[in-house]
């Protein structure tokens, strides 16, 4: 792995880490830079080779850090430029790179930039953003609907037009059509980059460009998924223009201009496999598109196996997938796939751990942390606040539950975290030492990755299994099959070795080509050599 300056991203683990709910060094019930210093010794000890934060930058947190007023400075509630440089020497010094957040699509409504675009029509920062005349009956000037709800378009009674917003009033879309944000966009990457910083996820990288006509979108039809019903329009107009590529291959050429060259992450939120795929094709996008089709696949063996053979196929060759179970916006893997069934969420662990290409963990992953439920008046997320029973995103940011005490070792004991509590009976201390708990599957898994070359990067290829079972090879020798059916499976073909099984009792376990797998129990067989 050391020779190929791409093989921590290629290969290794990454974790996404959420700063404001991973640890509170400076005890206001908010995590900061500093907590997450504080543990990085639990991310070394855990093996992952990169972090991903979440927005560390300047905003007044109408999205929580989603809605960026200064793309170069830290929010002063997460801590300041300086410990930003320590957390990348820090990471470094233990063999882990750190990915920022970078917010193209908008900016906050508070951002310099946008203050001066809505000064006035003729302001040289204007068409930085998207305006637009009123229709003649006063209204939006298209039938564009936001992410969250509501028109896209809201009217700025100073100047008289509306600006875009594919998500909240306060989040002005940028105009990617206007070369001055784009080498403003240059800078900003430089800037980090110049820093240490090893890469970028991307934020809504597929919406960057919309449609320079501003036509209206068709609607919605029944049968459609549920996102377009939920727009109730198709996307077709302000997702995924031709033109998006090229921005990409421009930030790209930004990332390769480093030595080693820096990582992009696009954060592809499309719902067909395909229409992440377009994000690879050319090898000269960014690297990575996350594939957010597979994380809302049902946890069925016939589904996930058509979901990831489809993105094998599709890939251009030497193209790396990304597997990922749960994020900041989406329901956590334990509850999603695993439905509270802690031996489900153990399956889908060996899943996410065995397959070829990048994966990334969201923090909590790794002790099977669940949804927290959260009653109305608790919740802080915007999206919830308006789409309520919906609970939002913030049911997945709790704080990490580091250990069972006051405080729950993220933040002082009789500090108010800023979102509650989940159940802290699942935390990282009790686990740690327990061999048969979730984070020492989750340990076992990331190290015998590392230990395995056909693990870490040989091919990926379906084999034949039980209805039920989901099962592939990797490489010459590694066969994973993951039986989440009802019944117990008999496995053909893998004569080895169990090097880890979801009932830990097994490993170590030597089977002849024909192995029971009881239901929502799943194993890594290490086949004997030819
Ligand atoms: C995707 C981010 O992951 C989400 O948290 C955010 O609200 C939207 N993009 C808008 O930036």
């Amino acid at each position: 792995m050391a020779d190929d300056p791409n093989a921590w991203w290629r290969e290794g683990v990454l974790y996404q880490v959420y700063p404001r709910s991973y640890m509170d060094a400076d005890g206001d019930g908010v995590g900061d830079l500093r907590g997450v210093i504080d543990r990085l010794d639990h991310l070394q000890w855990l093996g992952v080779r990169g972090i991903w934060l979440s927005p560390i930058t300047v905003s007044p947190n109408a999205d929580f850090g989603y809605d960026c007023a200064d793309y170069c400075d830290v929010d002063p509630s997460l801590g300041t430029l300086a410990d930003a440089d320590e957390l990348i020497a820090e990471a470094g010094r233990r063999g882990i790179r750190v990915l920022l957040d970078l917010v193209p699509n908008h900016t906050s409504i508070e951002h310099a930039w946008f203050r001066e675009a809505r000064a006035s029509r003729d302001n040289p920062k204007r068409h930085w953003y998207v305006w637009a005349d009123p229709a003649p009956d006063g209204g939006p000037p298209n039938n564009w609907t936001a992410s969250f709800g509501g028109p896209a378009w809201t009217l700025d009674e100073t100047t008289g037009q509306y600006y875009l917003h594919n998500f909240l009033p306060a989040q002005p879309d940028l105009n990617w059509w206007n070369e001055d944000v784009r080498a403003a966009f240059d800078d900003i990457l430089q800037f980090w980059f110049d820093r240490g910083v090893a890469g970028f996820r991307v934020d809504v990288a597929h919406m960057m460009v919309k449609d320079a006509q501003l036509r209206d979108n068709p609607p919605a039809q029944d049968g459609d998924p549920f996102m377009y019903r939920m727009l109730g329009q198709r996307p077709v107009h302000n997702w995924c223009q031709p033109e998006v590529h090229e921005v990409h291959r421009r930030l790209r050429a930004v990332a390769e201009s480093y030595d080693p060259p820096r990582l992009l992450v696009g954060e592809t939120f499309l719902v067909e496999i395909e229409d992440v795929l377009k994000f690879y094709e050319g090898g000269d996008q960014f690297q990575l598109s996350f594939n957010i089709p597979f994380a809302h696949c049902s946890f069925d063996a016939a589904v996930l196996a058509d979901a990831i053979e489809r993105t094998e196929r599709g890939l251009p060759p030497g193209a790396t997938p990304v597997w990922t179970g749960s994020n900041h916006d989406i329901s956590r893997f334990p509850s999603r796939w695993g439905g509270g069934d802690p031996d489900r969420a153990r399956c889908a662990l060996v899943m996410l751990l065995t397959l070829r290409g990048t994966v990334f963990l969201y923090e909590g992953d790794e002790i099977g942390m669940v949804d927290t439920p959260l009653e109305y008046a608790q919740m802080l997320d915007p999206v919830g606040l308006k789409f309520w029973p919906y609970a939002g995103r913030d049911p997945v940011r709790t704080p990490m539950q580091w250990a069972n005490v006051p405080g729950g070792g993220f933040t002082r004991a009789g500090v108010e975290p800023w979102l509650p509590f989940g159940d802290l009976a699942c935390n990282v201390g009790e686990q740690r030492h327990d061999p048969d708990s979730f984070l020492s599957l989750c340990r076992d898994l990331v190290a015998l990755r590392d230990a395995l070359a056909d693990l870490r990067a040989g091919a990926f290829t379906p084999l034949g299994a039980p209805d039920g079972v989901l099962a592939y090879r990797r490489g010459e020798r590694v066969v994973v099959a993951i039986n989440l059916g009802a019944t117990t499976a008999t496995v053909e073909g893998a004569a080895g070795v169990v090097r880890c099984c979801t009932d830990r009792a097994r490993d170590g376990e030597r089977v002849d080509g024909a192995m029971p797998l009881p239901p929502s129990t799943a194993a890594v067989v290490l086949t004997d050599a030819p």
